[in-house]
This record gives structure tokens, sequence and C-alpha cells, in this order.
């Protein structure tokens, strides 16, 4: 299947390459990019999460894409939109929900690269996919993530705070806020 390279102002969001799996690898070692995670991941759990990426991009033609910024860095993360695998209220078996996500290297925050690769994946889910909403997810404490998914203009209901089933009772990341953008909210200003 052909996946599509989608181009912004000044990132390239792109296929991924065997030249990513060892910045991706870093990133995801990170203490400071997975400070609102369960864990860091080791070498085997990014190759792991990489296959299901893959996987994800070869049944649908679309998934996290890697963020590039063309002459200046080639790999400052990915930002994109997949299938959550998991069941929580707003997951629907008749219409499959898509999910935004973004995870980039410190020295790229600060830049709009997040929001940048997010409005660019969001065009890609109204405007090509025909999708009829996108949602995104965090734990409450993660504030930068919070403020990306304000600036697309997604919208935050304390009645859709849930529990993540990924992770146990009681575990201190469980509680979970989600942030809805129906198609008719999205503005296209890049
Ligand atoms: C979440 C994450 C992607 C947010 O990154 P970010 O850099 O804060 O977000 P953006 O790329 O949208 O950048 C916004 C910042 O850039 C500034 N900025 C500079 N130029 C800008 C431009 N041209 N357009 C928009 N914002 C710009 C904004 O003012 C804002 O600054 P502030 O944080 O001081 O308020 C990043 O913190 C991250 O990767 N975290 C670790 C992984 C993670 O937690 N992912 C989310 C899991 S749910």
């Amino acid at each position: 299947m052909q996946i599509p390279s989608l181009r912004g102002p000044r990132l390239l969001l792109r296929p991924w390459q065997d030249t990513d799996i060892d910045p991706f690898v870093a990133l995801n070692a990170d203490p400071v990019v997975m400070q609102h995670f369960p864990s860091v991941l080791s070498r085997d759990e990014t190759l792991a999460s990489l296959a299901r990426i893959h996987a994800h991009f070869a049944t649908h033609g679309y998934g996290v894409w890697v963020v590039s910024h063309p002459g200046e860095a080639d790999f400052l993360g990915f930002v994109g939109i997949y299938h959550p695998t998991f069941t929580a209220h707003f997951t629907r078996p008749e219409a499959p929900c898509l999910e935004i996500a973004w995870r980039l290297v410190p020295a790229a925050w600060g830049k709009g690269y997040a929001t940048e690769g997010a409005r660019l994946s969001l065009r890609h889910a109204f405007s090509v996919l025909g999708a009829d909403e996108v949602v995104s997810l965090t734990v409450p404490s993660n504030e930068r993530s919070r403020a990306v998914m304000q600036r697309l203009g997604m919208q935050h209901s304390p009645a859709d705070d849930f529990d993540h089933p990924r992770l146990p009772e009681g575990h201190p990341l469980r509680r979970h806020v989600l942030y809805r953008l129906p198609r008719s909210r999205f503005v296209d200003v890049l």
C-alpha cells in the first residue's frame, strides 16, 4: 500500500525507514519524554511498538508518521492517527475510533511542531479519510499534551474522563482525560 507523506509549512510527516530505529529507541528511553507513561521503553519494546506501527500502516494506509524537518533534522519523533486497540466508552464498534498522538524529542519542544504535525494529520483524517471525529487522550498532569489538544480546538468534557483499561486498578497513571474534535469543529489553518 502506498503510504502518503504530509507536507506542512516547516515539517514533513513521512513513512518510517530503518535509520529511524536508533533515534526512536533513544526517544522512548528518555525519562523526560516518557514521564507521563508507565515507564521508559527498552529497545525490544520499541521494536515491538515499531512492528505495530508498520502493521497499522500496512492495514490502513495511515498511522503515526515520522516528523522530519527537511534540511534541519531528519527525525524529531512522531505524530499521527491510529485506531486504538483497547475498549473504552468512546471506542465504537460501528465506526472505529480514530486517535491522534504525538511524541517529540525535547529539543523540538516549544516550536509548535506537534501542533503543525497534528494539523496535517487532522486534515488527512477529515478531508482524505472522511472521519467524523478524532479523539486524543492523556493523563491529567500532561499539560503540554493537553495544550496541544486545546490549540487544535479539541474539547474536554469531564464526563468523558476514564480509567485506562491497560493499567491496573490503583496505578497512579490510570485516570485519563479525553478530548474530542468533531469534523465540524476542525479549522484547517495551515
Ligand atoms: C506533548 C508534546 C508533543 C508537546 O510539545 P510542545 O512543543 O509543547 O507542543 P507544540 O509543538 O505544539 O509547541 C507549542 C509551543 O511552541 C510555541 N511555538 C513557537 N512557535 C510556534 C509556532 N509557529 N506555532 C505554534 N506554537 C509555536 C508555543 O508558544 C508553545 O510554547 P509554550 O509551550 O511555551 O506555550 C511534547 O511535550 C512531548 O513530546 N512530550 C512527551 C510525549 C508525550 O507526553 N506525548 C503525549 C502523550 S498523550
